[in-house]
């Protein structure tokens, strides 16, 4: 017997598939699918078809989970055949909201209605009322916009070399290099790509941006030691790295960057494109450090779903960048800005950060409680809603069981952590029913290490 339902059907009104809700969990549900039978599609393409054209088509950059995901609601996502699965991945820390939030709906609708695209050869309301409400509710005194996370970080490369040149104009050997930590991930784009760890995603497209020094995260000396070295532009670190298998800074490491960096005068970049904007219950991750960047990164959730990247940045930096240094067609757009306010609005209420925290804690609880005493279960940690899982075999097979059993979750850093980051609004009950699919799908742990 399939563990996975019949779809009955579309619904135009609900946009979404009509499934069978599940017996026990959200996927697992009671229809037969008779031996050698298809389930129907509801786009007339069954998901077998469907990743067969993706093989064919689409240039092989990416390892998908074999699922084609036509709807969402919530927390929960729905298959092309009508599966139903408890989502917490929010598309690696997007989808904050959860899909279809009605309030994030009407900015998204409104603005394709009213106005899409200007470019920034013109000024456009959402652009600017987004970038003045970033700054009310940041250290940052002005923004910059582009359209993802390692833009963002590329942004802050070239915003640190300028302020650089511009701080030093009679210097002829100008502080040029970064320094990096190892686990950490900035993007894959050159300069982004040249800061980012994993030899792996570097090493085919070298030579990247030279320069670059990765040092151990949290080691206080080796950082001063190089900051004081007067080669340094600027840190890139990320509070939490969340790639690299959710691991939080140190106050006292944060801190001696941020002093080193101002004694040397080179700056600190946070990156919180994963780690800000909620996610750890305080608005931006380093709050919870009261240490605070010369520059800011963020992108994943900050327009709910859609393309979106900003730098924050201090005044004394942005004095630094004329008209013309860097730019971007797509970027600010006020479609996509208009949809960023309606996310930043919810999520920097804060009666909204005091649910995420509490039921992060929560939900470490009860993972701590039913997880916490397997022997392959090594650590459990994080803050607010990004939480990792460490294993001492291999992530994978619990990911892809608890994904046939109806639950997304993901893996981060050398493969054998779990990753969590749900969208902000899941409910205890969702969380609940996670970490029971997770409990049942543990034994596959022991399968794949007595291999
Ligand atoms: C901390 C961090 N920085 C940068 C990026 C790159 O963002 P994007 O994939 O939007 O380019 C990511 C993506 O996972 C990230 O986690």
């Amino acid at each position: 017997m399939s563990c996975f339902t019949l779809n009955t059907g579309f619904s135009p009104a609900l946009r979404r598939p009509l499934t069978l809700r599940p017996s026990k969990y959200y996927a697992c549900v009671n229809v037969d699918m008779r031996a050698n039978q298809k389930p129907p599609s509801v786009h007339g393409k069954t998901s077998e078809e469907i990743i067969a054209d993706e093989k064919k088509f689409i240039v092989g950059t990416y390892a998908r989970a074999p699922v084609v995901l036509s709807s969402g609601k919530g927390c929960k996502l729905y298959d092309v055949e009508g599966r139903e699965y408890l989502d917490l991945t929010s598309g690696i820390g997007v989808t904050a909201l959860g899909h279809g939030d009605p309030d994030w709906v009407r900015a998204v609708t409104h603005h394709a209605d009213v106005l899409t695209h200007v470019s920034n050869i013109y000024y456009s309301l959402p652009q600017v009322e987004l970038a003045k409400r970033l700054v009310s509710v940041s250290f940052a005194d002005r923004v910059f916009f582009c359209n993802s996370g390692t833009e963002a970080n590329e942004a802050a490369i070239k915003f640190s070399r300028k302020f650089q040149r511009f701080s030093r104009p009679d210097d002829t050997n100008l502080p040029v290099e970064f320094i990096a930590f190892k686990n950490c991930f900035h993007g894959r784009t050159m300069g982004a790509l040249a800061l980012t760890s994993k030899e792996h995603y570097r090493s085919p497209f070298e030579p990247v941006m030279p320069g670059v020094t990765f040092l151990e995260y949290g080691n206080i000396q080796a950082s001063v030691e190089m900051i004081r070295s007067g080669k340094i532009a600027a840190v890139f670190v990320e509070p939490i790295q969340g790639e690299g298998g959710v691991y939080s800074a140190t106050k006292e490491f944060l801190q001696s960057l941020r002093t080193a960096c101002d004694d040397a005068g080179c700056l600190l970049v946070f990156d919180e494109v994963q780690c800000g904007l909620g996610r750890t219950g305080y608005l931006w991750a380093h709050e919870a450090y009261g240490v605070f960047p010369d520059i800011m990164t963020l992108a994943k959730p900050l327009a709910g779903g859609l393309p979106i990247g900003a730098a924050l940045v201090t005044e004394r930096v942005a004095k630094a960048i004329n008209p013309g240094e860097h730019g971007s067609t797509f970027a600010g757009s006020p479609f996509v800005c208009n949809a960023g306010i309606a996310v930043l609005d919810k999520i920097s209420n804060p009666s909204f950060l005091a649910s995420v925290s509490e039921k992060g804690q929560y939900f470490k609880q009860l993972l701590v409680e039913k997880l916490g005493g397997n022997s392959h279960v090594k650590d459990i940690r994080g803050v607010g809603l990004i939480i990792g899982i460490e294993l001492d075999v291999s992530a994978s097979p619990l990911v892809d069981a608890c994904r046939k059993s109806g639950l997304l979750i993901l893996t981060a850093g050398k493969g054998n952590v779990v990753r969590i980051v749900p969208p902000l609004i899941v409910s205890k009950q969702e969380l609940e029913v996670a970490v029971e699919i997770m409990t049942d799908c543990l034994p596959v742990l022991d399968q794949a290490s007595s291999k």
